[in-house]
């Protein structure tokens, strides 16, 4: 009775180890593809269009956020090219609508850091420096830990601004 008891609650066990283990990789194949409303592909158009960062990340060298690209430069393009994919349709719908595409954040520092793109654009600091080769990438994805040292060893290497209000609030 004994023995049968324990086969019971190890089986009980593994068998809601291999789930839990089962959603987590089913998860992580969900989000990937729920990450974006529309799969946005980088590399086609900056390396197979020829497009520069700053035609869709138009506040990137003048103001602290690089933002989302406003829909009337995808459509300058989108009311003639691939209208018949699925993609663009959705993308259309949004535009009929007025409505702005909600992408999801992929870089997120926390809410008492400050950080500014056009500081940096202004020092010669790349994009590539801190995103990585972009060009190269389907979907965008985080390539630097974005954590306290990088920043400070960067600054220290430049003669930046090391003192911690520079980059807290
Ligand atoms: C010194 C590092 C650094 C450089 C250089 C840099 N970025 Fe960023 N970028 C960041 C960080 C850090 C964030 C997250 C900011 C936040 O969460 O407040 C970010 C966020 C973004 C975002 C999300 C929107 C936003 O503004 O938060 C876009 C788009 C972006 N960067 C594009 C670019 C482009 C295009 C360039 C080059 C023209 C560039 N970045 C250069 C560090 C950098
Ligand atoms: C200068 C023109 C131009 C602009 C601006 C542009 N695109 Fe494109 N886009 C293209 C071209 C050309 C292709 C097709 C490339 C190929 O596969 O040959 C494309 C492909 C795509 C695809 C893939 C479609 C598919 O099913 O293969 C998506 C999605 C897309 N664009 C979304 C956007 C979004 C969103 C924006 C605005 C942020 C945008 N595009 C801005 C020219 C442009
Ligand atoms: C045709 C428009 C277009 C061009 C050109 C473009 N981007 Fe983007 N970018 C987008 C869109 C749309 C998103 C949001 C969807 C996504 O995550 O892919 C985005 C997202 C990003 C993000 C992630 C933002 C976040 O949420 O943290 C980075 C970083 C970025 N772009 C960098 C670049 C760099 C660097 C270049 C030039 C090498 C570039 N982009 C060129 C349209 C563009
Ligand atoms: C690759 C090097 C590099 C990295 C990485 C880097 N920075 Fe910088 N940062 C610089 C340089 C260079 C300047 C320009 C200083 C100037 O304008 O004289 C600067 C300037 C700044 C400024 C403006 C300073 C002022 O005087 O107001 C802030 C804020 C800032 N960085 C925050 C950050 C944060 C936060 C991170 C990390 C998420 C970061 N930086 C990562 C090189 C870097
Ligand atoms: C060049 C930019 C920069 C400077 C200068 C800087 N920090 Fe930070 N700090 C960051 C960033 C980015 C984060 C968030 C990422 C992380 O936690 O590593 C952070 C996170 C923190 C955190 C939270 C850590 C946690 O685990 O949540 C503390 C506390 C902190 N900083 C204190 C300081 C103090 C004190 C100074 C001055 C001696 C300082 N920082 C200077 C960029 C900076």
């Amino acid at each position: 009775m004994k023995k049968l008891l324990f086969a019971a609650v190890t089986g009980y066990f593994a068998l809601a180890g291999l789930l839990v283990f089962g959603l987590h990789f089913h998860y992580g194949v969900f989000t990937k593809r729920l990450l974006q409303p529309i799969h946005f592909p980088h590399a086609t158009h900056i390396n197979k269009v020829g497009l520069a960062c700053t035609k869709c990340h138009i506040t990137v060298t003048n103001s602290p956020a690089a933002s989302a690209p406003p829909l009337a430069v995808c459509m300058e393009c989108h009311t003639k090219v691939k209208t018949e994919s699925p993609e663009i349709k959705i993308l259309t719908e949004h535009w009929t609508k007025q409505e702005p595409i909600e992408w999801s954040k992929i870089h997120q520092l926390p809410w008492h850091v400050r950080f500014t793109h056009k500081r940096h654009i202004a020092a010669g600091v790349d994009c590539t420096v801190c995103h990585g080769e972009v060009n190269t990438m389907t979907q965008v994805h985080q390539v630097r830990s974005l954590e306290m040292g990088w920043c400070v060893s960067c600054h220290r290497e430049n003669n930046a601004p090391t003192d911690c209000w520079t980059c807290h609030k």
